[in-house]
């Protein structure tokens, strides 16, 4: 019995020396410094491949910030009257920038509207590949030119696909009366698919004109313009909103067409004048929380109203604020940066291209400040026409923070059908334009620029940016 417990009590005293001794703690020392070191690294390592990446997106975007100057100048005005006529009524007043913009016989014809053998062709490698020339000739990836005016972008983030929206202009430009503005009858709006924004295949005519009824809004009699399409989380459907009009644009209304599938057909539901006010150029745009709103030009186009749609994107509520009163402004394309809403605008000139503005807001309810003009670089006269443009929408660049795409239209209003697209990055940040102390109550809006490159492209590998 006390062998037993002599042997138990050395036992325990074993094991009491056993647990006192340093090797146990030390193992568990060991283990506990390796986790923190790894734990350190890993958190260490996104720390760098954080950094890294940002230093990538810095300096992917230092070429699409930089200020690209244009010579571009006018020639000496010809003078079309002969010296007689100069002797009765003295010299014509020599053509101002637009007017040789407007005349098709202008020796400039081709500086604004390059030849077709220009044409930026994604079906061919080489030096061009992957960068945009606004105002050149874009074709598809059947070869033809792209025909998608007054559009917008729609991604689909499970396919990581854009879809590009617009009008289908193909067909003879017209005046339907000596005093009416050139149009082209409703072909139906077109939609082109692309995984990397600048090759884009022809997914066909997503919504229709309509050929015979001539009580249909969308007979090809009408107007069709600025097709924009969002999708609603909610009801799984994708909604397009449009302008709907007659030849005079007298009707002023907005239309609406749904499809369970980005690539159509669209529904055409109803037209209507929204919060029963006149509605022209018009555009959407979905926020964060899922809250999508319609911005249309209003009462004669001297104002713009804004209001959230319905849950269903298929109507617009009761809710509606008069916004950039009296400021006479169209063309509406709205982003977002930060928590801060920005939208950038056209004067009003129908065809012919005039000075953008741009807009920012604390909500997108308003109110909206004007900041003036976000044109940077080419020269005085292109500053002064948005490179001879007009927006229609705004992209974000995914995986480039405060970088967007500027999209705009050079309309042709003598060959609408060949307008062309100018393509421009849009940056948000830096020095605000004539900073406002806040002390005055002003927020202080971060600077927008939209910068014109002759020839640019996204930065390498941007599809990896994430
Ligand atoms: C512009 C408008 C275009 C088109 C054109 C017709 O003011 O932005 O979308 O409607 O007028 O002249």
């Amino acid at each position: 019995m006390k062998i037993k417990n002599r042997h138990r009590k050395s036992f325990a005293l074993r094991c009491c020396a056993t647990m006192r001794s340093p090797l146990p703690i030390m193992v568990c020392s060991m283990v506990g410094c390796i986790m923190i070191i790894h734990f350190y690294m890993v958190s260490h390592r996104t720390d760098v491949e954080k950094s890294q990446a940002r230093l990538r997106q810095i300096s992917a975007t230092r070429e699409l910030g930089q200020t690209e100057e244009e010579s571009f100048q006018l020639p000496p005005p010809r003078s079309r009257r002969s010296p007689r006529a100069i002797k009765r009524r003295g010299p014509r007043k020599p053509p101002t920038v637009i007017d040789e913009f407007l005349d098709d016989s202008s020796e400039l014809r081709s500086f604004f509207f390059p030849h077709r053998r220009t044409a930026v062709d994604p079906s061919k490698e080489g030096n061009d590949s992957m960068h945009f020339y606004p105002g050149r000739q874009w074709l598809d990836t059947e070869g033809n030119p792209i025909q998608a005016h007054g559009g917008g972008l729609l991604y689909v983030e499970s396919t990581g696909t854009y879809y590009w929206y617009g009008e289908n202009k193909d067909g003879p430009t017209y005046q339907a009366h000596r005093k009416a503005s050139a149009r082209v009858d409703i072909i139906g709006v077109n939609c082109y698919s692309s995984k990397d924004l600048w090759t884009w295949t022809n997914e066909g005519i997503v919504l229709s004109g309509e050929e015979t009824n001539t009580t249909h809004d969308l007979h090809k009699g009408n107007v069709l313009e600025r097709p924009k399409v969002i999708f609603n989380d909610r009801t799984g459907k994708y909604v397009m909103w449009m302008h709907v009009d007659d030849a005079n644009y007298t009707k002023a209304a907005v239309g609406v067409a749904v499809s369970v599938s980005p690539t159509g057909p669209f529904e055409y539901l109803y037209s209507k004048r929204p919060h029963d006010c006149e509605s022209r150029d018009m555009t959407v745009f979905k926020d964060d929380d899922g809250t999508a709103y319609l911005i249309y030009s209003s009462d004669d186009n001297s104002e713009l109203h804004v209001g959230p749609l319905t849950g269903d994107y298929l109507d617009v509520t009761g809710d509606m604020r008069r916004i950039l009163i009296g400021q006479r402004r169209e063309a509406p394309a709205v982003f977002k940066h930060r928590g801060t809403y920005y939208m950038i605008t056209s004067g009003c000139s129908g065809w012919a291209p005039n000075t953008a503005m741009v807009h920012a807001a604390e909500t997108m309810m308003g109110p909206w400040e004007t900041m003036g003009n976000p044109c940077a670089g080419g020269n005085k006269i292109f500053r002064a026409t948005t490179f001879f443009s007009q927006g229609s929408f705004v992209v974000p660049l995914r995986g480039l923070p405060g970088w967007f795409i500027f999209m705009a239209d050079r309309w042709n209003p003598s060959d609408l059908r060949d307008s062309r697209y100018v393509w421009l990055p849009v940056g948000v940040g830096g020095a605000a334009d004539e900073p406002l102390e806040y002390s005055f109550g002003f927020p202080l809006w971060s600077r927008v620029s939209v910068y014109w490159h002759s020839r640019w492209r996204l930065p390498e590998g941007w599809r990896g940016f994430r």
